[in-house]
């Protein structure tokens, strides 16, 4: 055969690593670490193995292991010891993130990254306090059996108060990033606005930029306690089949100031983190979902699946599509391989 082109000539060890185009470090990942106040024992969760909720007297022991095995970065999220309509627990001084990072950053040298958002913290499991909202007509009496029933939903802009005071509390208890995960319009300007007015211009703020509405995050919502108790996120959450509202959904946090810009969940977005990765020059982060996480294991668990292999092909597959770095319940594992 005459071949000129042989692309297997550096598909050989030796030449392979020197013309691999993506690599993987344990400093580009994030593990997400649950903190519950309403425990004094480590709880495992079912639908997400080798992860547990931890009382807040073992964050600072559950954040050593994460460094142990060179991951940096921990993403905190919190269970309060109790929730209400407006989930006031999530911004208190004494609540369970405020807490927990505090020792965090006082005792290790972990960057500590807070979730903000409100579904862990209200009775109702919704991103915020919620409001009635009137379809059609309004100037009658909306009686039982009326065609214009009133529907409850997240009311944006009082929401926005809250997500500054909490990113603020985080702020004060030493968090050195704050993450805003509720898909509320203009949360980005209303955080960055706290933020600076309380001194903290030096805070970096991660927009879960373009969140989906998506059935990944199933055990997520089993582990932090966090499932709307009645319908669904739709009225706030993207709807998977958008691409380009995407670009529309990073280019208004842009404006607001944002400086990572994160896309969620990953394998099953990942059309839309290299869609960002070319137009914006931002930092982009992917959140590799609970579900993701889970389903890899089930599979492993029936013996289908090469657990290690396939952590490790995918989040080198999240990296390859543009993202800078990731949020991933394998961080500990995947680390401990590269190192
Ligand atoms: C909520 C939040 C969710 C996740 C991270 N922050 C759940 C949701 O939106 O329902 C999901 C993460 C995962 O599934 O791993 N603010």
């Amino acid at each position: 055969m005459d071949l000129t082109h042989r692309p297997r000539r550096l598909r050989r060890d030796g030449v392979r690593g020197l013309v691999s185009e993506t690599s993987l470090e344990p400093s580009d990942l994030i593990a997400p670490v649950f903190v519950d106040a309403t425990t004094d024992e480590r709880i495992p969760i079912e639908s997400m193995p080798g992860h547990e909720r931890v009382p807040i007297d073992e964050s600072v022991a559950r954040v050593e292991e994460v460094l142990e095995t060179g991951v940096e970065a921990v993403m905190l999220f919190g269970i309060p010891k109790s929730k209400d309509a407006e989930g006031t627990r999530a911004w208190v001084e004494d609540g369970v993130v405020q807490e927990a990072t505090r020792r965090i950053t006082d005792e290790t040298d972990a960057y500590v990254v807070t979730d903000v958002c409100l579904c862990e913290y209200t009775d109702h499991g919704h991103c915020g306090p919620l409001e009635e909202e009137l379809r059609g007509e309004t100037d009658h009496d909306h009686g039982p059996g009326c065609e214009h029933d009133p529907t409850l939903t997240v009311d944006n802009d009082a929401t926005l108060e809250s997500l500054e005071r909490i990113a603020v509390s985080h702020a004060e208890a030493g968090a050195h990033m704050v993450a805003p995960s509720g898909m509320m319009d203009g949360m980005v300007a209303a955080i960055r606005n706290g933020l600076d007015d309380a001194g903290y211009q030096e805070m970096p703020i991660m927009s879960y930029a373009a969140k989906y509405e998506s059935a990944f995050y199933g055990p997520f919502r089993d582990a932090a306690d966090g499932a709307p108790s009645f319908g669904n996120r739709r009225h706030y959450q993207m709807d998977p089949a958008n691409a380009r509202e995407a670009v529309r959904e990073v280019r208004l946090d842009a404006e607001q100031g944002a400086d990572v810009m994160m896309v969620k969940p990953a394998l099953p977005y990942l059309d839309i983190v290299s869609a960002i990765r070319r137009e914006f020059d931002h930092p982009v982060a992917a959140y590799n979902v609970s579900g993701e996480y889970a389903m890899l294991h089930a599979a492993a668990e029936k013996g289908w699946l090469d657990l290690k292999a396939v952590a490790y092909e995918s989040l080198l597959s999240i990296k390859r599509a543009g993202a800078d770095l990731i949020l991933t319940y394998f961080a500990e594992d995947v680390a401990e391989r590269l190192g």
